[in-house]
């Protein structure tokens, strides 16, 4: 349909032709100078902290860096003595199948755990999941909202934030990105950041990293350890750069037009389930996702004949894609009623209008 609403629309309003220029001025295409300027970025206004502190790689996509990222703490794991023969990496289900891949990709065992009402890791299942033979838990933190690590950071697992869908939110915690272990994002053209194809991984553990640099690359090496010339392009760094440097505008506008949907729509409360800002610092809005009272897909095919498109969250809790098994009845439940409306920086005041009208019209007809 013309003039359809998209549901996700890359945010590049702030991406100034200044960076872009320089780069192309530099006759540098390839890592270089952009990248690490992306990446000291990143550790200040993105975590909140100091290249001092914390060290960040770029890499060609999140699934790369989740891969990256498993890969260099199984390689400490083995320094350590360590020569288990199957490890495994705990994950909740309702997530995309990307966590499950770079598992997989290191040769370990997905365990697979539910979600709690809010649509993020059960974080007491997590913890009596984890045995001796734990690597990682792999904690995203889905839609925008900070998960609560609780009782987890006192286990002393390894955590690896997985912050695709939310950065630079402050929390109880620390900063998101910053609790864990280590942590990595993702750059797609969907993400906060985007760069069509890219990603990231940083940790304050210098050990981990300097691991995870040889992982990255196999060029100036004589060893004959793996190394999978993983690097993000500068000329896709120049994309990023302008955008973190706004990223806190794109912040704002991502919570305002929340904020409108929540007034807008909080007297269908009844009939729909509208999201609540976490009880553990503020929310970054990646998604705006409701929960319809039965299958969203009635939903979004309604609101779709409106102009407007409204998507299931998640494509598929990943025990479903890898058949994998387990009992998931509250991922189940999200998975089968979530609706994610359209929220990024560059939706016009008349989109979000148009998106509210249709909801309470759709809402009207399916109730
Ligand atoms: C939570 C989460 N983790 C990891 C990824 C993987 O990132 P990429 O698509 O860049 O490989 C994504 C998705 O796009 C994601 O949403």
């Amino acid at each position: 349909m013309e003039n359809m609403i998209p549901h996700s629309r890359p945010t590049l309003e702030n991406v100034n032709l200044h960076t872009w220029g320089e780069m192309l001025e530099s006759g540098h295409l390839a890592r270089g100078v952009f990248c690490e300027r992306l990446e000291t970025l990143f550790i200040e206004k993105i975590l909140g902290t100091t290249p001092d502190s914390f060290r960040a790689r770029s890499v060609q996509s999140g699934t790369q860096a989740l891969h990256v990222g498993l890969w260099a703490l199984k390689l400490l794991r083995e320094k350590d003595g360590d020569t288990s023969e199957t490890l495994e990496v705990i994950a909740p289900t309702l997530a995309c199948g990307a966590l499950v891949q770079a598992i997989r990709a290191v040769g370990a065992k997905p365990v697979l755990c539910d979600t709690t009402m809010d649509g993020n890791l059960d974080i007491n299942q997590a913890v009596s999941a984890i045995t001796p033979k734990t690597l990682a838990v792999l904690v995203p933190h889905l839609y925008g909202k900070p998960i609560d690590l609780g009782p987890l950071l006192e286990t002393g697992v390894p955590i690896f934030e997985d912050c695709a869908q939310t950065l630079g939110v402050e929390t109880d915690q620390g900063r998101v990105g910053t609790m864990g272990r280590l942590m990595m994002s993702s750059f797609y053209a969907t993400k906060p950041i985007c760069t069509g194809q890219g990603g990231i991984v940083a940790t304050a553990d210098v050990d981990l990293m300097n691991e995870i640099e040889l992982l990255c690359r196999y060029d100036g090496r004589d060893d004959s350890g793996p190394g999978w010339n993983a690097n993000l392009p500068d000329w896709s760094a120049a994309l990023a750069i302008p955008q973190i440097e706004h990223f806190d505008q794109s912040l704002a506008r991502r919570k305002a037009i929340a904020e409108f949907y929540s007034e807008s729509l909080g007297d269908l409360s009844d009939r729909i389930v509208l999201p609540e800002a976490t009880a553990l610092g503020a929310h970054a809005w990646y998604r705006y996702v409701v929960l319809v009272p039965n299958d969203s897909s009635q939903w979004s095919e309604r609101l779709h004949s409106l102009g407007v498109e409204a998507k299931r969250p998640v494509f598929l809790p990943q025990h479903k894609i890898f058949d994998l098994p387990g009992h998931f009845p509250l991922a189940e439940d999200q998975w089968k009623r979530s609706l994610s409306l359209p929220i990024y920086p560059s939706l016009s005041d008349e989109e979000r209008n148009e998106v509210v009208s249709a909801v309470r019209a759709v809402a009207t007809e399916l109730n």
